[in-house]
């Protein structure tokens, strides 16, 4: 019988890249999500690339008694991979309330259910932001965490405290928090990729929707930075290579592969690109020009930050392998799909 994996947030845009490698790779899939940031197309477009379609559960994981009800419902459950998160960094500055309430208390319902029926493994979906700028690049996971930029931010940061301290005293619980970079593309058949609500925020999502003719133009926020274009710097993952990682994660918690209760990788390619680098690869590309403006600094933008990847690969066993040229094409395509453009 296949191993059953419960994806909360799977109906994202990351949770669904990784609910089809899941699949790929031969286990089971429940999806739970609220819907407050994605839509149940989602599902189709697991199933056209799967063949299979998620069993999928509509409800809020701060409801605690829904939560309860999922763990006795899917009693077979083997591990869960926990995204259902907000995660918009200006939205949490001018409601940090609804931020700590629903990315905490969706982990301390699951964390509390994990506990009672006895499902201990997880692997948590976590974001470099922890680090803050760091001092040293490339940033490895012995790298001190700073005060956070925002209350996202710090969510992540105490959610992972959360995991520290729930290991000390539940000594079966196995947790893997990846820490992403800046994950973007959409999945090599357009079937699924980012569904941005508004105005995007990440710089991906508003070059193709400026390149679609949505946004009259991009702005570059900075381009007096010291980096050697001025503009700022950041790991750019493909989210199916990321999608890959939490498989791989997923397997070692259920080998028991992990050497300590609580681990922590970097989900990078090890590499940085700037804002402008990012830009004109994407017009190389697609051959679509992309109207931009340079602007001033956006506050609470650090300058660079590029992973060490050298745990991932070696612990892990996995690397990010698509280039930066094929990951912005796929965003392209799905961008295409999205507006109906030849
Ligand atoms: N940028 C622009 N114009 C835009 C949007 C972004 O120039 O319209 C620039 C930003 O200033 C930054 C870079 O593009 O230099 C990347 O910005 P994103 O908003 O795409 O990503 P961030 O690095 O700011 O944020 C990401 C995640 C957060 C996470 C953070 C951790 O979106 O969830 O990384 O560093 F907290």
């Amino acid at each position: 019988m296949k191993e059953l994996i419960l994806v909360t947030g799977g109906t994202g845009y990351i949770g669904s890249h990784t609910a089809v490698e899941l699949i790929n790779e031969g286990y089971e899939v429940v999806i739970v999500d609220n819907l407050a940031n994605s839509t149940v197309d989602s599902l189709d477009g697991i199933e056209k690339i799967t063949g299979v379609r998620p069993a999928f559960e509509q409800f809020d994981l701060c409801d605690k008694p829904n939560v309860e009800a999922f763990f006795r419902k899917y009693s077979r459950l083997k591990a869960i991979i926990h995204f259902a998160a907000y995660k918009a960094v200006g939205e949490s500055v001018d409601q940090p309330l609804k931020y700590y309430r629903n990315n905490l208390v969706s982990l301390m319902n699951l964390l509390e259910c994990m506990e009672q029926f006895k499902v201990p493994l997880m692997v948590f979906s976590s974001s470099c932001t922890v680090y803050g700028q760091p001092k040293e690049l490339p940033v490895t996971e012995n790298a001190p965490i700073l005060p956070a930029e925002s209350p996202y931010g710090n969510t992540k940061q105490i959610c992972e405290e959360i995991l520290r301290d729930s290991g000390c005293s539940m000594p079966a619980l196995q947790v893997i928090s990846l820490r992403y970079f800046n994950p973007i593309g959409a999945h090599p058949s357009a079937l699924i990729g980012e569904l941005p609500q508004g105005i995007p925020d990440n710089l991906v999502p508003f070059v193709t929707q400026t390149a679609a003719g949505l946004r009259g133009e991009l702005k570059i926020f900075g381009d007096d930075y010291p980096t050697p274009d001025g503009s700022a710097v950041r790991d750019y993952i493909n989210v199916t290579d990321l999608a890959k990682a939490h498989v791989t994660a997923i397997r070692r918690l259920l080998d028991q592969k992990n050497e300590t209760g609580l681990e922590f990788f970097n989900l990078g390619t090890g590499h940085g690109t700037s804002v402008l680098e990012v830009v004109k690869t994407f017009e190389k590309v697609t051959g679509v020009p992309v109207h931009y403006k340079v602007v001033g600094r956006r506050a609470g933008d650090i300058v660079a930050v590029w992973a060490d990847t050298t745990k991932a690969n070696q612990v892990l066993g996995w690397k990010a392998g698509t280039s930066l040229e094929d990951t912005l094409l796929s965003a392209w395509n799905w961008e295409k799909k999205l507006r109906g453009i030849q």
